[in-house]
């Protein structure tokens, strides 16, 4: 059995791959970390050029990564949130599998999870709720598909501000806007995915739960 595990942030080693990883290696399971940025995917051009084939007729890597998604037996999608919402590349991914969707479903009935890294704390009311908005991008998709949903992790990320060297200087830092006024570069710090032992267990428990269901089968 095999799990895919499919990374849209374009960060080397990201929180997002690192809690990514730590659900596929929670399985105990075969896994594949799929880094996005790696390949060329273009959007879905709704053309429906993949009815009868289950294969798009988009020549790029697009092909391929469905061809690994319908052959795992389950689906780990980790994506971030530019502008409170799911990063375009997993969002171009998610599309790019609608071919295996036609005639046979080959996506439903497999457990999927998702991971959002996103900077906006949650009890923040004067932005929109970016966490949340990524997650739904993707288990939307999963639901649609008919998948078996299995849960989402929530990991707390780092604004760019927090590192372009300009974010106490720069008129259109997001740091006040996000952390209030007073907040600084040094007082929001660096958020580091293995500090936040909230999320390091639910990506565990979900790596487990992701085998349980699996090994049921
Ligand atoms: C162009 C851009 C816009 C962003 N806008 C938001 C946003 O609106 N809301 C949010 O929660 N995070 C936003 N972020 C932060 C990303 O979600 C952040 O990069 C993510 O938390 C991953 O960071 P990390 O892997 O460095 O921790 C933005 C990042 C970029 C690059």
């Amino acid at each position: 059995m095999k799990v895919i595990g499919v990374s849209g942030s374009p960060i080397k080693d990201s929180n997002t791959d690192r809690a990514l990883k730590l659900v596929l290696e929670s399985t105990g399971l075969d896994w594949e970390f799929v880094k996005l940025t790696d390949y060329a995917v273009a959007p879905c051009m709704a053309c429906l050029g993949c009815l009868k084939t289950n294969r798009c007729v988009i020549q790029d890597d697009g092909i391929a990564l469905a061809e690994k998604a319908k052959e795992a037996d389950a689906m780990v999608v980790a994506g971030f949130t530019p502008y409170s919402t799911l990063d375009s590349r997993t969002k171009a991914f998610l599309e790019r599998l609608y071919p295996l969707r036609h005639n046979h479903g080959f996506m439903a009935g497999k457990p999927g999870a998702a991971i959002i890294t996103c900077a906006v704390p949650e009890d923040n009311e004067l932005l929109p709720p970016a966490c949340e908005s990524g997650i739904n991008a993707i288990l939307y998709y999963m639901m649609e598909e008919g998948m078996n949903i299995v849960g989402a992790v929530k990991v707390f990320g780092n604004v760019p501000c927090v590192k372009c060297g300009n974010g106490d200087e720069c008129k259109m830092s997001a740091i006040p806007m996000i952390y209030g006024q007073d907040a600084t570069v040094g007082s929001v710090g660096i958020n580091v995915f293995e500090e936040q032992t909230d999320a390091m267990e639910k990506a565990i428990v979900l790596g487990k739960k992701i085998a349980e269901i699996l090994k049921a089968k």
